[in-house]
């Protein structure tokens, strides 16, 4: 019998609210023109989607919820050509409002799970890889269900080039010291933080996320890790 591969089940939201007719136009409108086409990519293929030079760096945000951390980055760098990956159809809607209100041009959206995008990409091809407040999942049961496994950072290394950065932010306890955890097991990666201060506070170059203020808003401190890929 063939082997038909089971889709990799998500387990968050991919509705919200409903969308007002303004929010499904601009989506009906934008996200056409700002779609990732799915592959397979070559690191050309991938950077002929964007208007930016051949020769630019590619970035990849999972779980880019509504937009912010992500917005923020391709402002601060034209020159980067940044794909977000989001399920959340509300998510998308409020980055495609960012993307339009501040003309950005060097996004480009997988609306979709990640992991259905990730063997498409190309060995050694990323700069970053930027993971913020994932869902924390912190009973034991759901731990299959957390962003990170080591299938994902293996993906992640594959797709990463020598000297890249892996960068990732939480604010709940489990989930903190599970993605560390993780990614401390993976030989691929090594923690650049020298001193406490390296991941109790936020460096001034990472842009704030909607979940980041929300977390601090309700009391709970974050925590940010810097990892180099070997
Ligand atoms: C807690 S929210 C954080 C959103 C945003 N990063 C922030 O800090 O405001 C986690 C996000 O990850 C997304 N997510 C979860 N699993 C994902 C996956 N496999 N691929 C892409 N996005 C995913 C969820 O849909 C959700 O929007």
């Amino acid at each position: 019998m063939k082997d038909i591969k089971q889709p990799p089940r998500f387990f968050g939201r991919r509705k919200g609210r409903p969308l007002s007719a303004a929010m499904q136009k601009r989506l009906d409108k934008l996200l056409p023109e700002f779609v990732l086409p799915a592959g397979p990519h070559t690191t050309d293929s991938l950077l002929a989607c964007f208007p930016v030079d051949p020769s630019a760096s590619l970035s990849l945000e999972i779980g880019f919820g509504g937009g912010e951390h992500l917005a923020a980055l391709a402002k601060a760098r034209p020159d980067t050509a940044f794909i977000g990956a989001e399920p959340f159809i509300n998510g998308i809607v409020s980055l495609l409002r960012h993307i339009d209100e501040q003309n950005l041009k060097n996004i480009r959206i997988w609306p979709d799970d990640v992991r259905l995008m990730l063997d498409n990409l190309p060995e050694s091809s990323f700069t970053s890889v930027y993971v913020m407040f994932p869902d924390p999942w912190p009973k034991t049961r759901h731990a299959k269900r957390r962003i990170f496994s080591p299938s994902m950072l293996d993906k992640l290394a594959f797709c990463l080039k020598p000297g890249g950065s892996l960068r990732f932010a939480s604010d709940h306890p489990v989930a903190k010291s599970w993605l560390l955890a993780e990614v401390l097991r993976n030989s691929a990666f090594r923690w650049t933080a020298q001193s406490a201060k390296d991941w109790r506070l936020r460096p001034s170059n990472w842009p704030q996320s909607r979940y980041m203020v929300k977390g601090e808003h309700e009391g709970r401190a974050s925590s940010w890790f810097d990892f180099k890929r070997n």
